[in-house]
């Protein structure tokens, strides 16, 4: 079987990497090429994943880069079409929820190509969210539905998706986590790691495209650095934001320690030892579940909801007084019991090999 694998955006590539290695044992009688769309394109972005996670060269790069929603779905459609035309493969393999996902399914589906879908079924029910219209697009029209989660395969069932189309096969971004742990697990803590700090990732446009909204984001920031640093890799969506609504000053002067996006292993290596995770980022909602570290999630809904049944998630808002209020039950000692939630366990991607394998 010939299959495209695709990756566009930086939550992408590390749902990709276990796939790959995987393969590369010999142990499926698949050929597989890689498609990158170009939809992240900064090297602190892209190509740093490729390096640290031993991701070949893609044997295709759409080089499609940012724009509107249209342009960027619309110009990734173009150009993958034309791959599809020439190479013919016999399955694409989509991931996540970005627009290179919606735009690769889509395309590939109307050349008649099957399509695999790692990551169905989450539902934030926000279709505000761009990536909640990706996921529910996606899932309509992908023959396998690859879900992390039970509320997935449940999500999909009520959406009438054809039960054997539905395979629980845990979280492939935990595969990956697993992975990068052991290839640091000989590296020692930057001598200047303070032994308390915090993380903070930003970059939804709900949280950074308006003022109000991070203004009070990165007030709640400022306030909680007084008790312990906090680090804060920033996107390049919430860096041009922050000047843009001249809001530099509420990071000025603070113990929040501000730095561009960090590499895969860089960043694990330092938010695995933090003792909070302020995010709004899907994944890392996932990640601290695992290792068991407190997670605040600057969102009102998640499509993860495993991480807050089982595990260390809380959703806090998107407020300054209602990230305080969570802040000052954390500070007062409140930590949540959790568990790594079922078939999140390293073995997802041998998982959804030996399906496609077997179903050939
Ligand atoms: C995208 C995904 C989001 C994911 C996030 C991770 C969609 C709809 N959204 O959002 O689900 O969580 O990636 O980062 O697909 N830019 C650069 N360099 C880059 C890439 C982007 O400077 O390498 C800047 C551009 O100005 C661009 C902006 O960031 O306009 C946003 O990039 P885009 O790919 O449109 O969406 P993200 O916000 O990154």
């Amino acid at each position: 079987m010939k299959i495209f694998l695709i990756a566009g955006a930086r939550p992408n590539f590390m749902k990709i990497a276990p796939l790959v290695h995987e393969l590369r044992k010999g142990l499926f009688d698949i050929q597989c090429q890689i498609v990158h769309t170009g939809q992240h394109y900064d090297d602190d972005m892209s190509k740093s994943f490729f390096e640290e996670l031993d991701i070949p060269e893609p044997n295709y790069f759409l080089g499609c880069g940012s724009g509107s929603h249209a342009e960027q779905t619309s110009r990734i459609m173009v150009e993958f079409e034309k791959i599809c035309s020439s190479a013919h493969p016999d399955l694409a393999i989509v991931v996540g929820d970005v627009n290179s996902t919606l735009a690769c399914s889509i395309t590939a589906k109307k050349k008649n190509i099957k399509v695999a879908h790692v990551e169905a079924g989450l539902r934030s029910r926000d279709m505000s969210m761009p990536e909640e219209i990706n996921r529910i697009v996606t899932d309509s029209i992908s023959d396998y539905l690859f879900a992390s989660e039970k509320s997935a395969v449940s999500n999909l069932k009520k959406e009438g998706k054809a039960r054997s189309s539905i395979f629980f096969v845990g979280n492939i971004m935990i595969d990956t986590l697993f992975l990068g742990l052991k290839m640091i697990e000989n590296t020692k803590p930057e001598n200047n790691q303070p032994k308390s700090f915090a993380i903070v990732t930003l970059h939804r446009p709900s949280n950074v495209d308006n003022k109000e909204k991070l203004s009070g984001i990165l007030r709640a920031l400022r306030q909680i650095s007084l008790d312990m640093p906090l680090f804060f890799p920033v996107h390049p969506r919430t860096e041009k934001n922050i000047s843009l609504f001249t809001l530099r000053n509420l990071i000025e002067d603070s113990n929040i320690k501000t730095m561009p996006p960090l590499s895969y292993l860089k960043f694990l290596a330092l938010w695995k030892d933090a003792s909070l995770v302020l995010t709004d980022s899907g994944g890392i909602q996932e990640e601290t579940t695992v290792l068991g570290i407190p997670c605040f999630t600057i969102r009102e809904n998640t499509e993860r909801p495993v991480t807050i049944k089982q595990g260390t998630n809380e959703l806090v808002g998107t407020t300054y007084e209602t990230i305080m209020k969570a802040y000052e039950r954390f500070k007062n000692g409140f930590r949540k019991k959790h568990k790594v939630p079922e078939l999140w366990d390293g073995k997802t991607s041998e998982r959804i090999l030996t399906i496609l394998n077997n179903s050939k």
